[in-house]
């Protein structure tokens, strides 16, 4: 596995291959690569003829030191991980140092306003601006043709999708579907720091989505609006007697990420969204009501 660690190689790198006629898929990641992620590495990797995986633990997304402390990393792990998929492009790992990312404390910084204030914004404040502005240096320093964000991160894909239009970045940025363990709950890098107990209580999050999307469906087959009220009940009453701190159950516009109470359908599409904290560990899922697709996908992987 090629691993590259400073931003001029990787630059060089990167415009060697554009020389040669590839272009470049990008997955940004925090390392720690699980099923997930590496579903995202091969959706790339059918998209662009050069995948490059970023493995950086951002310090300034993580709003408490010891969450930042306690993140996995696992770069020998990952590289072996990414091997492993045998895929026919090559991946370059970027595995920047903190030093190498953030020589100066910044001056400047990227805040997509509204989208980032609210659920995960308002429990971990500077979160959206820490991720926005890694991502912003990471495709500065990259340059890809496309680069794909787990819809797990619902909030965070639409951060990135804002920014990229309202700074004109040339890159295309593709979702990939959420990948979810047997029991539903969604995969995460924190999901190995959970024990037997904490696994039956996180799984919640994924059922409380699953009832959301089946009170949509009621509502349709009775030829009744879906009112974003009723599908949110549905999924708090799931969570109401689980051992998890819930932080929020809310209903957003998918574009706006803002509360929502207009009926749902697929040209007013709306993410149920959910987070709570299992034995210390926070955990976040969502489904999008009024994608199919999306709908579909959870039903399936859920009981
Ligand atoms: O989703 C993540 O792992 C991170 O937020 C990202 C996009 C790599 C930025 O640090």
């Amino acid at each position: 596995m090629e691993r590259i660690t400073t931003i001029a190689a990787l630059r060089d790198r990167v415009a060697a291959a554009r020389a040669a006629g590839a272009t470049i898929g990008f997955v940004p990641t925090m390392g720690a690569l699980h099923d997930g992620h590496l579903a995202l590495v091969r959706l790339a990797a059918t998209l662009s003829e050069v995948v490059v995986v970023s493995v950086f633990v951002n310090p300034s997304q993580f709003d408490r030191p010891d969450d930042l402390a306690a993140y996995p990393r696992d770069l020998d792990g990952d590289e072996t991980a990414l091997a492993s998929l045998g895929l026919r492009v090559p991946v370059v790992v970027f595995a920047p140092s903190v030093e190498e990312m953030y020589p100066r404390a910044p001056l400047t910084t990227v805040s997509v306003a509204t989208l980032g204030e609210h659920l995960c914004g308002a429990s971990r404040p500077g979160h959206f601006e820490g991720v926005a502005t890694v991502v912003t240096k990471l495709l500065s320093i990259v340059a890809p043709d496309l680069a794909v964000f787990g819809r797990k991160d619902r909030q965070q894909l639409q951060v990135v999708r804002r920014l990229v239009a309202d700074l004109e970045l040339p890159v295309e940025i593709v979702a990939g579907p959420t990948q979810r363990e047997d029991d539903g709950l969604a995969r995460s890098s924190r999901n190995r720091r959970l024990d037997a107990e904490d696994r039956i209580a996180a799984a919640a999050l994924s059922r409380a989505l699953r009832a959301s999307v089946l009170a949509a469906e009621r509502a349709r087959d009775e030829g009744r609006e879906v009112l974003p009220r009723e599908v949110r009940a549905a999924a708090a009453a799931v969570l109401a007697d689980v051992p998890l701190v819930v932080d929020y159950v809310e209903v957003v516009d998918a574009a706006t990420m803002q509360p929502t109470s207009a009926p749902v359908s697929e040209t007013t599409p709306a993410v149920v969204a959910v987070a709570g904290e299992v034995g210390g560990v926070r955990l976040i899922d969502n489904v999008e009501l009024g994608d199919p697709e999306d709908e579909a996908r959870l039903l399936s992987a859920t009981s």
